[in-house]
């Protein structure tokens, strides 16, 4: 009663001309779709509160009337679906895919042009986007701007990223969105890049309610379009679409047929539940790689860590300041003592891979370019295809075949992307000629073609571009400095891993927040996979002059735990082998540790505070838990009942000592062996950064007799 009361109330207000509502399957979500005044709107409910105020749809054109209103609804259409679908490699071995569907055909009769808006609506949240069939009257279009709004329901809290064009890599704050501009300018201080947009955050955005509902929005299956941030009015808390521009401005040059990446909205009462959602894969295609046998997980290390602690290693062959006084053959000059990429030290890497079960060794600096990098006047300081003269490429991809391990190739493209375009495919050949399958590509600086950001259209099907060639080429492809991932690893699993994100090479340039790696799974990580590079065991960068008191911000079992909590089938051991053989009971950890799984508990999770996840091997009888928590030290009961047998299994303990922290005690911790079963219940203490990792493996006859049974 009261109902029809508010909808007539609603009617009074504006004339609804068509209203269209449909249910979640479980029918806790409520996606109403309205033509008021003949402009597009959608509002959404939770279990009878509003989560989206009604919000408007559509879009801004260029040299042409918007298509924002003067609608009318021509046709609509309903629709079921459920499906499970296997990921190639993934968090869990099965997806159940069930949504309701509206399509509403909408027509503006002053222009003839016809568009659809489509919504899916799951249990854990909504997707919709925007159809444009081909037509007369739309055939080619230029964006202006994307009209969509996400009006929330009041103040929420937030954990967020400024906006910007360029990059991700900031730490985040967190924060009402009421105070966000009060803490704009500070959120992004210290960060080079010029394209902040100014009141605008990067998705996936996190948001907590009053009520404590979560609210994730972002997007999914970015094809095509430019990426998306969302302005905020921080007084009536309605988020609008902000799309990135090309060098002219323009938002998207687009031919119909044609649709729109999907917008993304996650809704969940625990946060547990957030980190398990797959709604942002389920809306991206299947596999269009037929046969993805290649595409493997990898656990690595690199010539990589040394790079970013003094004295330690460079990727160039030579002192990069010699070029810049004017010599322009850089083999003239004296090869510095640094260069990491020499046969020597990547012979030692790959021994070192082989002798501890990697599948690969990136090796960083191998190619010439970086003594001219700062010359980046000119487009192609990189080829992508000439090794440094310490760096023979034959013999070390010989030597890694003969140890059952294999380089992983570096593409930094130092932004230069119409370069990597026109070398791709001599670059993939070389690659697979040496027997590589696996690429980390980069875009450090200012993109080429001048002018274009990281996350405009043309970026965007340029990443799209490489994923697709290598491909072809049967390359794996984890990209660093691209844009936030929206799940298109469903579409192409070639496309294992990316940066998109502040990194663990921050800890060495400024370093991340302590709650950093509670908050990027409830972020960055919505989108798919992150190549974080955890791992690093020197948690004390004391390369650095004395007095210089850098830190990675997080204990030593933390950088542990973090192979469980940031979801990645590639996974980096980052730090330099001689810190792993300093602690080698604690490397066992990384050694064991799977990076493809069969299933996937949340266990606890708070963002910003802490997350506890355990994880099963894929296609074995074996659990990783990984646990880790802010600056605040903590105590965690991890509960065993997610074991499936009622057998005992032997849980390796890797805990933070008694003293331990993250400032003044990091590499401090206790390793110990336990029986464990599904009653069992473990009572841990983390540190302050701190965390805890655990192995579980069924128990033989002698474990079984030898070891102590948890309480
Ligand atoms: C930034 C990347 O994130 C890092 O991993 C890489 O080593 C450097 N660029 C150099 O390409
Ligand atoms: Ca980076």
């Amino acid at each position: 009663m009261k109902r029809l009361f508010s909808i007539c109330l609603a009617l009074m207000v504006a004339p609804i001309l068509f209203a269209q509502t449909i249910q979640s399957p479980d029918g806790a979500l409520e996606l109403q779709f309205s033509l008021g005044d003949s402009i597009p709107q959608y509002q959404l409910r939770f279990k009878g509160k509003e989560l989206i105020r009604p919000s408007r749809l559509g879009l801004e054109l260029f040299d042409a009337p918007s298509l924002t209103g003067g609608f009318f609804a021509k046709n609509q259409q309903t629709n079921s679906f459920q499906e499970s679908w296997n990921p190639v490699m993934g968090e869990v071995k099965t997806i159940l895919n069930h949504y309701n569907e509206l399509a509403i055909t909408l027509r503006q009769p002053s222009t003839q042009r016809e568009i659809l808006v489509r919504f899916r609506l799951f249990n854990d949240g909504l997707g919709f986007r925007y159809e444009f069939p081909q037509q007369p009257n739309l055939n080619y279009f230029v964006i202006r701007e994307e009209a969509t709004q996400f009006a929330l329901n009041g103040d929420h809290k937030a954990w967020w990223i400024a906006g910007d064009y360029d990059t991700e890599e900031y730490k985040y704050t967190t924060s009402n969105l009421s105070e966000v501009p009060a803490l704009f300018d500070k959120s992004y201080e210290g960060n080079a890049s010029q394209t902040i947009v100014p009141m605008a955050l990067q998705t996936p955005l996190m948001l907590k309610r009053p009520d404590g509902v979560y609210l994730n929005i972002h997007e999914a299956a970015l094809v095509g379009y430019s990426a998306m941030n969302v302005e905020l009015d921080p007084k009536s808390f309605q988020l609008k679409a902000h799309l990135t521009p090309d060098a002219q401005g323009r938002k998207g040059y687009i031919q119909t047929p044609f649709h729109t990446p999907w917008r993304t909205i996650v809704v969940a009462e625990k946060a547990e539940q957030v980190l398990a959602s797959k709604l942002i894969l389920n809306l991206n295609e299947p596999s269009k790689i037929a046969n993805t046998d290649w595409i493997k997980p990898v656990k690595y290390i690199g010539v990589w860590w040394q790079m970013f602690c003094p004295g330690q290693g460079s990727w160039s062959y030579t002192d990069i300041d010699n070029v810049r006084l004017g010599v322009t053959d850089y083999k003239k000059l004296t090869p510095n003592k640094t260069h990491g990429a020499n046969n020597t030290n990547v012979k030692k890497y790959i021994d070192f891979a082989a002798k501890h079960g990697f599948d690969g060794v990136l090796v960083e600096g191998w190619n010439e370019g970086w003594e001219d990098w700062f010359g980046k006047s000119k487009e192609d300081v990189f080829d992508f295809v000439t090794p440094y003269p310490d760096f023979d490429v034959k013999m070390l991809t010989d030597y890694a075949r003969s140890k059952g391990v294999r380089l992983i190739m570096h593409h930094e493209t130092s932004g230069a992307a119409t370069n990597y375009e026109r070398w791709m495919d001599t670059a993939f050949r070389f690659m697979v000629n040496h027997g590589y399958n696996a690429v980390k590509t980069g875009y450090v600086g200012n993109i080429i073609p001048r002018g274009e950001h990281h996350y405009s259209q043309w970026m965007i099907n340029h990443y799209n571009r490489v994923i697709q060639k290598a491909a072809q080429y049967g390359i794996m492809v984890n990209s660093h400095e691209s844009v936030h991932p929206t799940g298109l690893h469903r579409t192409w699993p070639n496309a294992i891993a990316a940066e998109a994100a502040r990194g663990t090479e921050y800890e060495s340039f400024g370093g991340n927040n302590p709650d950093h790696t509670t908050i990027l799974p409830f972020t960055r990580l919505m989108g798919g996979p992150m190549d974080y590079t955890p791992g690093i065991f020197q948690t004390r960068l004391d390369y650095y002059q004395p007095g210089d008191s850098r830190y990675v911000t997080s204990t030593l079992v933390k950088q542990l735990a973090l192979y469980v909590t940031m979801y990645s089938p590639l996974q980096m051991a980052a730090d330099m082998i001689e810190n792993y053989e300093r602690f080698p009971d604690a490397f066992q950890f990384i050694k064991d540790v799977a990076v493809d799984w069969d299933d996937t508990k949340i266990l606890s999770a708070e963002p910003g505070d802490y997350i506890t996840i355990a994880r099963k091997a894929k296609g074995k009888e074996e659990w990783f838990v990984g646990g880790i928590t802010d600056e605040n030290p903590r105590v965690t009961t991890i509960d065993f009942s997610f074991l499936d047998a009622d057998d005992y299994y032997v849980a390796t303990i890797y805990e933070d000592g008694k003293n331990a922290h993250y400032i003044t005690n990091p590499q401090q911790y206790n390793i110990y062996k336990v029986l464990v079963n599904k009653k069992s219940k473990l009572k841990q203490q983390l540190a302050a950064s701190g965390g805890v990792a655990i192995s579980l493996k069924k128990a033989d006859k002698e474990e079984l007799k030898k070891l102590k049974k948890l309480k």
